[in-house]
């Protein structure tokens, strides 16, 4: 169970484990913050917002736009005055097998995943108590000791996420940022556009495992890399 009447914005929730995230924080009462690209709102994230109007709102954001960025937090400093936990959800994995790499998978995977990710921190940065949980949703594909799938094409993908990963220590360590709890999880392989119908958990499964293990975190688990149910991750 989570503590009601708090604050969370959740990048790319017009879909997947945003979406579902955004539906669980606001089940439990609390005040979101949803970020959809312009003119892409879901019908289920527009079912959100007239079922819990008075307690979400949402805001265009496309992560791999600085001037949207900018937009984006300008509108959050306008709604709220602090964060109780940014989601770092969005992102993209677009796959390129060795044979077929090129400059654009690579660019384009890191843009949105940890570029995006770093300018939206950075921009929303002044809204961060002492405790605000800034969460990175990464990859367990992104372990460099696992190095799990070194056959499939989400080369590009996964280094995107290990720079995701290394900036989320980076933050941890930052003496302007480090009172803020930053932390990389894993949410495994989950049912979304992105998984693949074959995936074995549930989008609501996962954000309840996701949610709990945000709730949970403390300042010493800044800077760490864990799957869904708080369990730690080899770097
Ligand atoms: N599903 C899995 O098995 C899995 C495994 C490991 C990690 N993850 C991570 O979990 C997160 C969510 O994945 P998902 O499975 O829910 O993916 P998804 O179903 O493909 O949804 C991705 C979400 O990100 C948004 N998005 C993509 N590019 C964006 C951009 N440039 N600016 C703003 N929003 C953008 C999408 O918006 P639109 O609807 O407008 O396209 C969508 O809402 C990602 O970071 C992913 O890497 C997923």
């Amino acid at each position: 169970m989570l503590n009601s009447k708090q604050s969370v914005v959740i990048t790319g929730a017009n879909r997947g484990i945003g979406l579902g995230l955004c539906s669980l924080y606001l089940h439990y009462g609390w005040q979101v913050i949803a970020t959809h690209r312009q003119g892409a709102i879901s019908d289920a994230l527009q079912e959100l917002n007239k079922q819990y109007s008075s307690d979400l709102t949402l805001v265009e954001l496309d992560v791999c736009d600085e001037q949207s960025i900018q937009h984006f937090a300008a509108k959050v400093c306008e709604e709220w005055s602090h964060i109780s936990v940014l989601i770092n959800n969005a992102g993209v994995s677009i796959d390129s097998k060795f044979g077929e790499w090129n400059q654009a998978t690579f660019l384009n995977n890191f843009n949105a995943n940890m570029v995006g990710p770093a300018l939206v921190i950075q921009a929303l940065s002044g809204l961060f108590e002492h405790n605000t949980k800034v969460i990175q949703i990464s990859t367990g594909l992104a372990s460099l000791q696992e190095n799990i799938g070194a056959d499939e094409p989400f080369d590009a993908y996964a280094v995107s996420k290990i720079s995701l990963n290394l900036l989320t220590k980076r933050l941890a360590n930052k003496a302007q940022t480090k009172s803020a709890i930053y932390c990389a999880i894993s949410p495994g392989w989950v049912n979304t556009d992105m998984g693949g119908p074959e995936a074995p958990t549930s989008v609501a499964e996962v954000a309840q495992q996701i949610s709990l293990t945000i709730e949970s975190l403390t300042l010493e688990q800044s800077g760490s890399f864990l799957d869904s149910t708080g369990a730690t991750i080899p770097w």
